[in-house]
């Protein structure tokens, strides 16, 4: 088959997407599928309308290639993509909305306010500061409503931190996250509808030094990744389970992942999900499909025939 990639984009992870589209590239390809990577530009529309490819897997990352509008495009060409549909990726990629959601389906996830940057403003600093601290206390974890990659995103242990974090942030997002930090054993679990159901791979265990910012995700060597995580049999069952609930109850399609801290007193907090997982060298996805003893090529393309099904 016939299979168009897009990545790069204009959104802060344009790098990041052309890694992912890179490497996807080179493993349908082994598997023997012919693969076109286009990026967002004025040439995309007539060239998927004149190639009319079999399969398009977007994976832009951050805005438009997650928040639905791209998909929106691919729905007006009637083009056959691997992924969630544009409506269930506005909701999922929505921080704040993809929390509310599945707090409300019996899942936990860290108590949070959301601000935007003009209610920010027009409040001021000291009083957003005071009220946010005693309310949810410290630490925090300010971060942008809708982005990716940990860009924006601060650890605030001290009050008087909090304005410049907020300030950080809204250079990525007009609305901030801001979340009650919880500490434990962050995961990540990717989930994958297959013909015989929706299956979860094996947990990544994520182990840095420091934050597990841009730098230490797409660094070889930053962070320490375990696959399968180093946890009970039981906790791992219950990580998977808990994606797998993320999965259905947002209606994502085909591929996500979903991040989680597990908490020291065992609580699964729900982080977010991902629309688009990254796909390069140091992502956690293909992590996750390596640790099956199955390669790239041969999984990337069962997903792709099973999509053309
Ligand atoms: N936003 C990046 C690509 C990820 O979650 O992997
Ligand atoms: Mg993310």
């Amino acid at each position: 088959p016939h299979v168009v990639i897009l990545a790069g984009g204009l959104s802060h992870e344009r790098d990041v997407s052309i890694r992912s589209g890179r490497r996807v590239a080179e493993a349908l390809r082994a598997a023997g599928h012919t693969v076109d990577v286009l990026d967002v530009d004025a040439n995309l529309i007539p060239t998927l309308s004149a190639s009319q490819p079999d399969l398009v897997w977007p994976l832009l990352h951050g805005a438009s290639g997650e928040d639905g509008s791209l998909r929106d495009i691919l729905e007006l060409l009637d083009l056959n993509y691997l992924g969630t549909r544009p409506r269930e990726s506005r909701i999922g990629w929505n921080k704040p909305v993809a929390k509310s959601v599945l707090g409300a389906a019996g899942i936990s996830t860290p108590q949070y306010v959301t601000l935007p940057q003009s209610l920010f403003r027009e409040l001021g600093a000291q009083s957003v500061m005071g009220a946010v601290v005693s309310k949810l206390g410290l630490p925090l974890v300010v971060k942008p409503a809708r982005g990716g990659s940990a860009l924006g995103v601060t650890l605030v242990k001290d009050a008087n931190a909090l304005p410049q974090a907020l300030v950080d942030c809204f250079a990525y997002s007009e609305l901030a996250l801001i979340e009650r930090a919880v500490s434990g054993t962050e995961v990540a679990v990717s989930v994958i509808d297959t013909p015989s159901g929706i299956e979860a791979l094996p947990p990544v265990e994520i182990v840095t030094d420091g934050p597990y910012d841009y730098d230490a995700r797409y660094n070889p060597g930053r962070t320490q990744y375990f696959t399968p995580a180093r946890l009970s049999a039981d906790l791992i069952a219950e990580v998977q389970s808990t994606a797998i609930t993320a999965h259905k109850a947002l209606g994502l399609r085909h591929i996500s992942r979903t991040d989680m801290i597990i908490g020291e007193d065992g609580t699964i907090w729900f982080l977010e999900v991902n629309v688009a997982p990254g796909m390069t060298e140091t992502s956690l996805l293909p992590q996750s499909v390596v640790a099956t003893g199955s390669s790239l090529a041969a999984v990337y393309s069962g997903w792709v025939e099973a999509v053309l099904a």
